[in-house]
């Protein structure tokens, strides 16, 4: 039997990237997916590849309105959830002397206050034993250029899991954060049009990271997996970091090993 049959799951930003994967291997441990994105297209390409039975809600996690709308979607579908992946989120390159206004609006209207709100309007419909997953980083933890707005966005989903799983206690549902480390997923492309620029990224991040290249992201999937499921019944308002050693031992990097 599959980790996660018969349970009602929500992955937002489940048509890209860590979030498609999530979504194939939920499916692929018995669970009834509801998945979200802006993009109509690539969600339609979503529900052909996972079947029929998948919902995908076209839905804008810096909405709230939309947000209003996808719960009352799946309660009418499902009646209720047990598992959520609250992971759409975006990037962007900016330091603290250039961001504009509309770049900092933007990272944290999805990363925190869409994902703040989402998980308030989640919670009347989370079953008793469910169980958040919510989607941080390693951004916070290493001070790079360019990533201020990023990383204070991803700082604050991180303090979110701690708080939100003490509220949620009262509910008996748990949430635990995964903070991956660099994922090939189109996150990047989307704000660096320049294929030099993104190819001399990658070959930066795989040299600075201890397993010397890029995790693949149904690498983190089986970590939600892990967290989505009652085999994480202990964990509550941790952090799972999935980052190649790049935290843990950033002095085994192939850099320093030249
Ligand atoms: N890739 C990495 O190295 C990495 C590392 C650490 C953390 N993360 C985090 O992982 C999460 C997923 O990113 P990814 O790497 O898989 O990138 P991705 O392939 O670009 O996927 C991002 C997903 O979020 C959705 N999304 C973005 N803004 C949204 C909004 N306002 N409303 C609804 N959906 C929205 C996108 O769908 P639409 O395009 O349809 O809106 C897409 O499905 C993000 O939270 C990111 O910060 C990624």
């Amino acid at each position: 039997m599959g980790k996660l049959a018969g349970k009602v799951a929500l992955i937002t930003g489940g048509n890209s990237g860590i979030g498609l994967a999530t979504a194939h291997a939920f499916v692929r441990e018995g669970a009834k997916v509801v998945v979200t994105g802006r993009d109509p297209a690539t969600l339609e390409a979503v529900r052909q590849e996972l079947g029929s039975d998948v919902l995908a809600i076209p839905s804008d996690q810096a909405s709230l309105a939309d947000s209003d709308r996808l719960v009352a979607r799946i309660q009418a579908a499902h009646g209720g959830l047990d598992v959520a992946f609250v992971n759409a989120g975006v990037g962007g390159s900016a330091s603290v002397q250039t961001a504009t206004e509309a770049h900092f609006d933007q990272i944290f209207d999805t990363n925190v206050k869409g994902l703040f709100f989402l998980v308030q309007k989640i919670a009347p419909i989370m079953r008793s034993g469910g169980s958040i997953v919510l989607n941080s980083s390693i951004s916070p933890y290493h001070g790079s250029p360019n990533t201020s707005a990023y990383s204070g966005s991803k700082a604050a989903v991180r303090a979110f899991a701690r708080s939100f799983s003490a509220d949620l206690r009262t509910q008996n549902v748990r949430v635990n954060a995964i903070a991956p480390g660099p994922t090939e997923t189109s996150i990047f492309g989307r704000t660096r049009s320049d294929p030099a620029q993104l190819s001399a990224l990658r070959e930066r991040v795989a040299a600075s990271t201890p397993i010397g290249r890029w995790a693949q992201p149904e690498e983190m999937a089986e970590v939600v997996v892990f967290l989505a499921s009652d085999a994480s019944s202990f964990m509550f308002g941790a952090e799972v970091v999935v980052d190649g050693g790049m935290t843990g031992a950033p002095g085994a990097a192939p850099i320093y090993r030249a």
